[in-house]
């Protein structure tokens, strides 16, 4: 009796302390959720948006892929088949390609199909907008993972939307520096090593001098001597002049200051000989050379002439730059040229230069011709993805190199960030006197 009184009232009352918890709970979820999601994405991702995707996924799979004309009819035979033993039953539905595993990450997921036969990737590449769509994602991008298998992977929200300064894990690699975000979410990463000349192009207030911020806002603390050429009269690169080996302001001071690097990297190929070594990184930690990079801002500073004077000083600054540029990768001289224009109207040195600036990015352009020079005849979509970008995007950028191109947003590294990591960097700036009295 007292038993059943007892179990009756703790009945009454367990259900309703537990509608009253779940309601503070989804209350508190409900105030607090947006401030939550805006200061732990990745986790309110990874433990609320992604077991929703999954099973919103999983459960369009089969119209999704039937409905891009990606499904395959059974064979006929089997149909018939099917209808005879089935009495009447419907026949069997089409085959749809098998999916793997759905795995997230920072801020999506990704997953990898099995082809059915007569299926080439193309056709997912196709229905990549779909996917978008149905999924209520960003953006959806397919590649070839293996032959007969592709990868499907979706970003749920645009990373390029605001970039955020990535947390630097352990001490940085020589040369490579993280200066923002990849449409996929990961690190942008400029890694001279790797790459070692770069070409920035784009209209004025496009991103340009943001972009080598962060480069040098990321190389300050290293062991590498940064080199500094602003024509139009420092405005750009004075800001880090503490940091700086050299800075030339001019052309006369930048030709000789070009003269000066032609002739560092010449020693360091006696150097190299002399130990036979095919470049700096074969010496001993004692012997090798600090590498240098070389920032040049607004190169049509450099290469637009007046008289006749200027045009042999822009023709030797021209040639200066291209030798450089050959020469360098090597043995441990970097050339990251930015302009806002780097097209043949600026004289026959450009086009060679440009050719030997591996790396492109492509910010902003006022004319389609400067996107094209700055990208080649790579994939008609990276054009397009290059006009597509509006001014309000500042930073926002399309990347090219050998495998492909993709779009990429820089941290907004601001002057005034640029001008006090210089400063608390100083120290590192490594004396280099025959640069620093040619730039005089
Ligand atoms: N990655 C970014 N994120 C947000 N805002 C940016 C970014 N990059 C640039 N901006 C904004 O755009 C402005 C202009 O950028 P920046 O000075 O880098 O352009 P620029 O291409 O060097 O122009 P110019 O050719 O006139 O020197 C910056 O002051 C900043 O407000
Ligand atoms: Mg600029």
């Amino acid at each position: 009796m007292t038993l059943a009184s007892s179990t009756s009232s703790a009945g009454t009352v367990w259900p309703s302390w537990v509608l009253v918890v779940a309601a503070v709970l989804v209350s508190g979820l409900l105030l607090a959720g947006p401030a939550l999601r805006r200061r732990y994405p990745v986790a309110w991702w990874l433990l609320l948006g992604f077991p929703v995707m999954v099973v919103q996924v999983v459960r369009t799979w089969r119209p999704l892929m039937a409905g891009c004309g990606l499904a395959v009819s059974r064979r006929p035979a089997l149909t018939v088949v099917s209808g005879l033993v089935g009495n009447g039953a419907p026949p069997p539905q089409p085959r749809v390609p098998r999916h793997g595993l759905i795995r997230p990450t920072g801020g999506g997921f990704w997953l990898l199909v099995r082809l059915l036969p007569g299926q080439v990737p193309e056709d997912f590449v196709k229905a990549g907008p779909a996917m978008a769509e149905d999924w209520q994602v960003h953006g959806v991008r397919v590649t070839s993972w293996r032959p007969g298998v592709v990868r499907i992977a979706a970003s749920v929200a645009d990373p390029l939307a605001a970039p955020r300064l990535p947390k630097q894990r352990g001490p940085a690699q020589l040369l490579r520096v993280a200066v923002g975000v990849l449409e996929t979410g990961a690190a942008w990463v400029i890694d001279l090593r790797r790459v070692p000349h770069w070409l920035i192009v784009g209209a004025t207030r496009s991103g340009k001098s943001t972009l080598i911020n962060a480069l040098v806002a990321g190389l300050a603390p290293q062991p590498v001597a940064l080199v500094g050429i602003d024509c139009k009269g420092g405005m750009e690169l004075s800001l880090y002049e503490p940091r700086l080996s050299a800075l030339a302001t001019n052309r006369e001071q930048a030709v000789r200051l070009l003269a000066a690097l032609v002739d560092l990297t010449l020693d360091r190929m006696t150097v190299c000989r002399a130990a036979r070594v095919r470049n700096i990184w074969g010496l001993s930690e004692t012997e090798r050379p600090v590498p240098v990079v070389v920032i040049v801002d607004e190169i049509a500073e450099l290469f637009l002439v007046a008289s006749r004077n200027e045009k042999d000083e822009a023709h030797a600054a021209g040639t200066a730059l291209i030798r450089l540029a050959q020469l360098g990768a090597a043995l441990g001289v970097f050339l990251v040229v930015a302009g806002q224009r780097v097209g043949s109207d600026l004289g026959p040195g450009v086009t060679a230069l440009r050719a030997q600036l591996g790396g492109r990015v492509c910010h902003r352009v006022a004319d389609p011709g400067t996107a094209e020079m700055a990208l080649g005849d790579l994939n008609p979509d990276a054009l397009k993805a290059a006009q597509a970008i509006t001014p309000e995007q500042a930073g926002m950028a399309v990347l090219a190199s050998g495998d492909g191109w993709e779009r990429a947003r820089s941290h907004l590294v601001t002057e005034a960030d640029a001008e006090v990591i210089a400063a608390e960097y100083a120290h590192l700036a490594p004396v280099l006197p025959e640069l620093l009295t040619a730039a005089k």
